[in-house]
């Protein structure tokens, strides 16, 4: 039930998506089923659901990059007719570019759609300290960490200020503590810019820990199997990571991604006819 503040942000009415056979050969592949869901203004939404039903695929959706084969995706109430500067995307891997410094790989995406040079500088510098960057303005993408790569790409991603963040496994190949730190980074840059973020992720414990909402996908074609509430509070503290209500609602996520798993065992093991 949507409490009377929440205002929708995004809606996938009754979404499908069918990819066409590769050309020589293959079937065509429902990616995604049908999907029926609302996420709220504001709301950090995560999906989670077995390899291949469809996540990154809904992603796209929203960002524009794909359209649905049928059903609509509306933002504020339009359809999605493409990408645009009010949806950021940040990936698993940071594509930057190796050429350039941290300052313009930051900046590069604004300067060319003809932001203000003191504009968009002041609102760079504001970025890379607020993801703990400061005094890196000049290094390289090969001088830095992973982690440190992965802030250079939300500080790029939240320069334009997108209302939506879509992010896809974005802290996938850090290792845990950096994981662990990432997640804080982005609850504190939620909480000072609150954007809608819709974020994909294998890391049950990652989805309950950042979202307000989890929603576990079936497996292909992917539908909503589930939408599970995550009522904590925020700011979160890392010590929530340990307490009973929390990992009560981490074993409910992580029963129903198993539910789908089994299934897809037993599909495996069955004599082929
Ligand atoms: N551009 C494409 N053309 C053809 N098939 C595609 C395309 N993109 C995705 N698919 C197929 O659609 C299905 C869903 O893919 P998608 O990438 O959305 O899954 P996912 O849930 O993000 O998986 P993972 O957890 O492994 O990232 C897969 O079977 C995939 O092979
Ligand atoms: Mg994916």
């Amino acid at each position: 039930m949507l409490q009377a503040t929440q205002k929708t942000k995004i809606v996938f009415d009754n979404v499908k998506k069918t990819y066409p056979a590769v050309r020589g050969g293959g079937n065509q592949i429902v990616a995604i089923g049908e999907l029926q869901l609302a996420i709220h203004e504001s709301e950090i939404f995560s999906i989670v659901g077995p390899t291949g039903c469809g996540k990154s695929t809904a992603l796209n959706l929203i960002a524009g990059f794909e359209f649905p084969t049928e059903g609509d995706i509306a933002l504020d109430g339009a359809p999605v007719r493409g990408p645009g500067p009010d949806r950021a995307v940040v990936f698993q891997h940071p594509a930057l570019y190796p050429w350039f410094n941290v300052l313009d790989n930051v900046t590069i995406g604004v300067k060319s759609r003809g932001v203000p040079k003191d504009e968009y500088l002041s609102r760079a510098h504001n970025l890379l300290r607020a993801v703990g960057l400061a005094g890196f303005e000049k290094s390289y993408p090969y001088q830095l960490s992973g982690g440190m790569q992965q802030r250079v790409q939300i500080a790029r991603a939240l320069i334009s200020n997108p209302r939506v963040l879509l992010m896809d496994e974005p802290f996938g190949a850090l290792d845990y503590q950096t994981r662990i730190i990432m997640q804080q980074l982005l609850l504190e840059l939620w909480d000072e810019f609150r954007p809608t973020i819709f974020f994909i992720t294998h890391d049950v414990a990652e989805a309950v820990f950042i979202s307000d909402r989890v929603g576990v996908m079936t497996r292909r074609p992917g539908r909503l199997k589930s939408l599970v509430k995550v009522p904590m509070p925020k700011p979160r503290k890392l010590d929530m990571l340990r307490q009973a209500d929390f990992t009560e609602i981490e074993h409910q996520v992580l029963g129903l991604i198993q539910e789908e798993l089994v299934y897809l065992q037993n599909q495996n093991k069955a004599p082929v006819a």
